[in-house]
């Protein structure tokens, strides 16, 4: 076990320099069995493949996800796309019929600028799936994925060019219940009937900067939101439709609000985390056959607000039961 002969000092410098002298992402970039990743050109990973359970695709030069791209694997529970600036496109039918699927991430492809209608089809056990920081210019269609799980999440976040969530933009991705966490996008605005269809635990709008408008309907035909987070956006006012549902409403930072809808709309409101003091004040004068606990709440709040409404400041409002007092009025 003496010091390696001198003669092997130059075999050695070079195999310990090797690694750094590669360019970072190619070292890292793996194309796993059984796929094909031909640089600028189509993914194929073709099935069936037993105990093939997880593929991730890192790094990668390809510049298409086709049709039909993972065909046969049958036993495949979660798909990764992630770190390949060469990607361009993903083709309708690419993830097709993948019947154990639960999972599928495509996130930091910058130069995604197409996913095809229909790139999602029959994925009934998908649960989550995440499209995050592409180069999409317009909500992914996730209309035909048929997911029956239940609490499917849909993240789509940082895609700085999509700019609408169009009606019915959810309608048929899941027969269940849905958690949407739509952070850090381009939106500026939420069409009428957005969430037409779906049945919504959450959805979490923290975050898209750009959002100043939302559609007095765009909860129409929808069941919930329960959760509602519309933290740091423009938004200027809550759709005057569907608030019914919601027992926690999260508004830090949103700077544009000025006024809440009325507090017979939040029939359910148990918790609320505001921006403005004034904010409250869309609480106040409770008539009193309606004092319910829902509704009692606010009762505290409310006597308050007649003194912190003239001077609104910086704070953070925390409206919930007891801790209202403490909060809100410190
Ligand atoms: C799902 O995967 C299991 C093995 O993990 C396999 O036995 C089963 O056939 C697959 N289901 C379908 C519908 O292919
Ligand atoms: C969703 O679809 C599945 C499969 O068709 C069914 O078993 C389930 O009951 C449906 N759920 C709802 C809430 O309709
Ligand atoms: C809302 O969804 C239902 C089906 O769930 C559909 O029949 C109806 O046309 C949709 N409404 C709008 C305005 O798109
Ligand atoms: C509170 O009162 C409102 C208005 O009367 C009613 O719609 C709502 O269902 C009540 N909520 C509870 C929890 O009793
Ligand atoms: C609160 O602070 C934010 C930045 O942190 C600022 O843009 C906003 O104008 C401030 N609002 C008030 C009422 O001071
Ligand atoms: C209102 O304040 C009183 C006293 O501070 C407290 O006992 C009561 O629980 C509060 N009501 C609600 C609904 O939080």
């Amino acid at each position: 076990m003496g010091q390696p002969s001198p003669a092997l000092w130059p075999l050695l410098a070079l195999l310990l320099l090797l690694p750094l002298a590669l360019p970072l992402p190619l070292s890292r970039a793996h194309c796993p069995e059984p796929c094909s990743c031909p640089p600028d050109g189509a993914l194929r990973c073709p099935g069936p493949r037993a105990g093939l359970t997880r593929l991730s695709l890192t790094y990668l030069r390809i510049k298409v996800i086709p049709s039909q791209a993972f065909k046969g694997l049958n036993e495949v529970i979660k798909i990764e796309i992630s770190q390949s600036d060469s990607l361009e496109k993903i083709e309708a039918k690419a993830f097709d019929n993948l019947l154990n699927l639960s999972e599928i991430l495509i996130q930091n492809t910058k130069n995604l600028v197409h996913i095809e209608p229909g790139a999602f089809l029959n994925l009934p056990r998908l649960k989550y799936l995440s499209i995050c920081n592409t180069g999409i210019q317009k909500l992914p269609d996730v209309t035909k994925i048929f997911s029956c799980e239940f609490n499917f999440i849909l993240e789509i976040c940082d895609n700085l060019h999509i700019t609408t969530i169009p009606g019915n933009a959810f309608q048929g991705m899941n027969n269940e219940s849905i958690t949407l966490k739509l952070y850090g996008n381009g939106f500026e605005e939420i069409q009428s009937h957005a969430f037409n269809g779906t049945t919504l635990i959450s959805l979490e709008l923290k975050g898209n900067a750009h959002l100043k408008k939302m559609h007095h309907r765009a909860f129409q035909g929808a069941t919930g939101p329960n959760i509602l987070d519309i933290s740091s956006t423009k938004l200027q006012a809550l759709p005057s439709y569907g608030l019914e549902s919601i027992q926690t409403l999260i508004a830090t930072s949103s700077y544009s609000l000025k006024k809440l809808p009325s507090r017979e709309k939040f029939t359910n409101l148990l918790d609320a985390v505001l921006t403005y003091p004034s904010h409250c004040c869309a609480f106040r004068n409770l008539p009193t056959k309606e004092q319910n606990f829902s509704f009692s709440i606010f009762e505290n709040v409310s006597k308050q607000c007649e003194s912190t409404a003239r001077k609104p400041n910086n704070e953070t409002l925390l409206l919930h039961g007891a801790l209202s007092a403490a909060h809100c009025f410190s």
